[in-house]
């Protein structure tokens, strides 16, 4: 007869790494702490624990702190400060702590358009006026040119841009055009993941008053009013946004109406 012999097993308490938030969306430049919790049986012993927060590109390297005071209550806290957009990504956070679990958490960085730069100058030798509008942000924008009066495209439009050093898009919307009268013009940054706007007021009034210089360019720099729009605004606009998008335009993500 053979014996058969049975095993048993402790009854082992299944470690588990647990995370109250997967998913940080959190703007360029603030900081960021996520949490990842681990069980605490009574006091911690910090010689028996390894924390490991990890990301492939590991940019965040210098600006990136465990909170090591949060430990004793199971919770694995990484600060980041001063976040850029190449921090964002996956980042696994384990932990070994007589026993082994991971998760996932994703880190999204956002940089709407704040603040827009703008200059209005005459075209060298031509009776032309030119609109600039310059900002920088993540992701990509495009450049609307609107009117408020009524919404007759008018003048040529470019849109380009680079990007910076720290991976936000810098973009510089141009719209060339000969003016009738004195008329107000906006450039609208808008992108849909930034979920609104941002938009700067150009006055003509001031330079239509002046005289028409011929080589003398670069006549005069309005400082812009930006405004930082939370909600998509009038449903004017978007309707005029949409028709613009089933005219095909969108492309060209530019116009001005006037
Ligand atoms: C980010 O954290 C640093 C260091 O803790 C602090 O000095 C700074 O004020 C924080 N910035 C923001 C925007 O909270
Ligand atoms: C927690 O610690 C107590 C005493 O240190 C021990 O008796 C108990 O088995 C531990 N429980 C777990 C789940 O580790
Ligand atoms: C738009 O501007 C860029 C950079 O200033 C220039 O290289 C390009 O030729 C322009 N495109 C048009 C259509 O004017
Ligand atoms: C963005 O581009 C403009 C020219 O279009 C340039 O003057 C400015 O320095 C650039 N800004 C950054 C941060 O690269
Ligand atoms: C200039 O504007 C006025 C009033 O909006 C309009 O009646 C006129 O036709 C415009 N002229 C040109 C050349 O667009
Ligand atoms: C343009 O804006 C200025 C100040 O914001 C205002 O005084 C002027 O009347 C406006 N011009 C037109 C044509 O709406």
């Amino acid at each position: 007869m053979q014996q058969i012999k049975l095993f048993s097993f402790p009854a082992i308490a299944l470690f588990t790494v647990e995370v109250p938030q997967q998913l940080y969306i959190v703007e360029y430049g603030n900081n960021v702490t996520m949490e990842c919790r681990f069980p605490v049986n009574g006091s911690l012993n910090l010689g028996l624990l390894t924390v490991v927060w990890e990301q492939k590109r590991q940019n965040y390297i210098g600006r990136a702190a465990l909170l090591h005071s949060e430990l004793k209550l199971g919770r694995a806290i990484l600060q980041i400060t001063s976040v850029k957009i190449t921090d964002a990504g996956s980042y696994l956070c384990l932990i070994d702590y007589q026993g082994v679990d991971y998760k996932y958490i994703t880190l999204e960085v956002k940089a709407p358009y704040k603040k827009i730069n703008t200059q209005v100058m005459r075209k060298p030798g031509e009776d032309k006026f030119v609109f600039m509008c310059q900002s920088e942000g993540f992701p990509l924008a495009e450049v609307f040119w609107q009117n408020e009066k009524n919404f007759n495209l008018s003048g040529s439009v470019n849109t380009t841009y680079t990007m910076t050093v720290d991976g936000l898009y810098n973009v510089t919307s141009i719209l060339t055009f000969k003016p009738n009268m004195s008329e107000n013009c906006s450039c609208v940054f808008w992108n849909k993941e930034l979920n609104g706007e941002t938009s700067a007021h150009i006055s003509t009034l001031a330079l239509m008053s002046t005289p028409y210089s011929g080589q003398k360019s670069l006549i005069l720099f309005i400082i812009p009013t930006c405004v930082m729009v939370a909600v998509l605004p009038s449903a004017l606009i978007i309707f005029q946004k949409r028709k613009s998008f089933k005219n095909g335009q969108s492309k060209k993500g530019t116009f001005c109406f006037r």
